[in-house]
């Protein structure tokens, strides 16, 4: 399968809970909040998906689109392994799996999501989700998805970029470090289950300023 990074729309959003509420379970945000989040205009919504899965759409609700040429369509998966990733192993099949037509069989429809709020003008941005379907995970998906968002913060010329993360989540905070975020205060009893969340920032580097927008890894625009 090949994966690919696309703006989310709206028609994304019954996807998007499927995994939300899989991957964050009491935690994850109501569908009335998500959908605000995709429709925000100063957000930066993002989903990975199996390129062969996204079409043909036979309900033509949208959700899917081809890449609009060869080669505008890149791959999320940053390693240099170029545009294909491994297949999903048969029998990993999940409830995550939907929906019949057009999909890779065995992999979930939707690989990932993440998403931004960055106000055009403003000094800050926020990551304000990331995701990675399970099956998947340790492909690179991660890593891409915020690079991606790093760079659209970049290209919004906004200096500092936030987040917060579960103190316990140690595969996202070494994420988060390697990309160059730095931890800068914590948060006690943050989450439901009375969990602290580390606030990280980073400063946006000067590269990606310069090059707004020149570089739109792994995007096909909607
Ligand atoms: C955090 C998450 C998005 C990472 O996605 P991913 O696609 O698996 O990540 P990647 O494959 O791009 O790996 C990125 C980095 O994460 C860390 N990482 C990934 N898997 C790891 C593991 N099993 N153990 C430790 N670190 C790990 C490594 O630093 C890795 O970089 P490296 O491969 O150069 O060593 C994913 O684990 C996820 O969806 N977790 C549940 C939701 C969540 O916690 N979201 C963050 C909320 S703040």
């Amino acid at each position: 399968m090949s994966a690919l990074t696309r703006r989310a729309t709206e028609a994304d959003l019954d996807r998007v809970m499927e995994l939300e509420r899989a991957v964050f379970s009491v935690d994850s945000w109501p569908e009335s909040l998500m959908r605000a989040e995709l429709t925000d205009e100063h957000g930066y919504y993002l989903v990975a998906v199996d390129q062969d899965a996204e079409i043909p759409h036979p309900r033509g609700e949208g959700t899917a689109e081809r890449p609009r040429a060869a080669g505008a369509a890149q791959t999320l998966l940053p390693r240099g392994e170029g545009t294909t990733g491994p297949d999903c192993t048969p029998g990993e099949k999940s409830a995550l799996l939907p929906r019949g037509e057009g999909t890779t069989p065995d992999c979930p429809a939707l690989l990932g999501y993440a998403g931004l709020r960055a106000p055009r003008g403003g000094s800050q941005a926020d990551v304000q989700t990331i995701a990675v379907a399970p099956e998947v995970r340790g492909w690179g998906l991660g890593r891409g998805l915020m690079h991606a968002l790093i760079a659209e913060t970049g290209r919004r010329s906004i200096p500092e970029l936030f987040l917060e993360v579960r103190a316990d989540n140690a595969v996202a905070l070494a994420l988060y470090r390697s990309l160059g975020f730095v931890e800068i205060s914590v948060r006690r009893r943050y989450y439901n289950d009375g969990g602290a969340a580390i606030v990280m920032r980073l400063q946006v580097p000067a590269t990606r300023m310069q090059l707004a927008g020149s570089d739109r890894p792994g995007e096909t625009r909607s």
